[in-house]
């Protein structure tokens, strides 16, 4: 089995100059990162990466994949929804990223992770997905339309889409955000 990341989603590549500048606020936080693609592509962008999930075998991915590209990414194993949250400082983060992975209560604690201009870049699956019958089917797994910005009513919009998307993964219906806090 290849330990290769697959490729970034191009909504999370496309914010590379966004996540770039956002590296002199901060660490980013790959949030549930698997294998770690978007971890890579942040650290490739220059930041310091902490690459969070609750998987051992993806962190040991994510690991193998640091030292093979000398790549500043320490992997955190967590549960992000314990109830004792994150075992992370608020304010902290320059950036912080998240894909295909949605725990609603979490909400509030994401947008609490960023330092003043710190950016939020996040994509996961809308309800519209179960039209493909593929990927999740619960609805605590998808989103609502225009749900995800106002999820983080803390921060302000730079960009906001739903579509759906082709791509190495299969076809998806997304929402994608990018917000930022305010300073
Ligand atoms: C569909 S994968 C997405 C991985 C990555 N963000 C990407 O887009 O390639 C969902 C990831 O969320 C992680 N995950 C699910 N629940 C989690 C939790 N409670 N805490 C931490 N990670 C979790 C899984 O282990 C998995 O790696």
């Amino acid at each position: 089995m290849s330990l290769a990341p697959s490729e970034p989603s191009p909504f999370v590549a496309a914010q590379c100059e966004r996540l770039r500048a956002a590296g002199a606020l901060g660490p980013c936080l790959d949030l549930a990162c698997g294998r770690g693609r978007h971890a890579r592509l942040a650290a490739h962008a220059g930041l310091f990466v902490v690459a969070l999930d609750r998987d051992a075998p993806a962190l040991g991915a994510v690991a193998e994949l640091a030292r093979a590209e000398a790549l500043a990414i320490a992997p955190l194993r967590a549960d992000a929804e314990s109830p004792l949250g994150l075992p992370l400082a608020p304010g902290r983060f320059g950036a912080v990223v998240v894909t295909r992975f949605l725990f609603r209560p979490l909400a509030p604690v994401i947008a609490a992770l960023l330092a003043p201009g710190g950016i939020l870049v996040y994509e996961t699956f809308t309800r519209r997905q179960r039209e493909l019958g593929s990927g999740p089917k619960s609805p605590a797994f998808l989103l609502e339309p225009g749900e995800l910005p106002a999820l983080f009513p803390q921060l302000e919009v730079c960009a906001y889409e739903e579509s759906l998307r082709s791509g190495g993964a299969g076809d998806a219906w997304l929402a994608g955000l990018v917000a930022r806090r305010p300073i």
